[in-house]
């Protein structure tokens, strides 16, 4: 049986992971917590992309979505302003699951509303970088 492709997609900002706002976001560079991914999941095929660009994280959705078994997607803000990118998930096959380091629900109230979840078949937050690795397995178990 082939190897279940995974791909970790990453909205804007956070690139800066481990350099911005460490108090919430905590300090691990996003290289180094993808490093830590592949290692434990060595069974999976993980891939990674991150944008700052909205219509890129879109082109990304339309490009893995017919043909990997699923996305971690943490759209950063645009999970609480896109209206596109909830359209893009309803529009591929591939599921794709809601990803926060943070907890939104204990911040500012303009991130309580998220316009993803919808069309994803399930969201992990709060639980720092293993948000990520939670995200995996609960695609492997579909
Ligand atoms: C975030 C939460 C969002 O509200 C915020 O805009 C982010 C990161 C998180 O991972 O906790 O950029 O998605």
């Amino acid at each position: 049986m082939e190897n279940k492709k995974i791909l970790v997609l990453n909205g804007p900002n956070l690139n800066l992971l481990g350099k911005r706002e460490p108090g919430i976001y905590g300090n691990d560079s996003m290289e180094s917590a993808f490093a830590a991914l592949q290692e434990r999941f060595p069974q999976v095929q993980l891939d990674y992309y991150q944008s700052n660009v909205e219509g890129e994280l879109i082109n990304k959705l339309h490009e893995v979505g017919f043909t990997y078994d699923g996305v971690v997607f943490n759209a950063g803000a645009y999970t609480h302003t896109s209206v596109a990118i909830h359209d893009a998930i309803n529009a591929i096959n591939t599921p794709v699951v809601e990803v926060h380091i943070s907890n939104v629900y204990q911040r500012e109230t303009y991130r309580h509303t998220s316009l993803i979840t919808g069309a994803c078949v399930g969201v992990i937050g709060g639980f720092g970088m293993d948000s990520y690795r939670l995200a995996i397995e609960a695609l492997q178990a579909l």
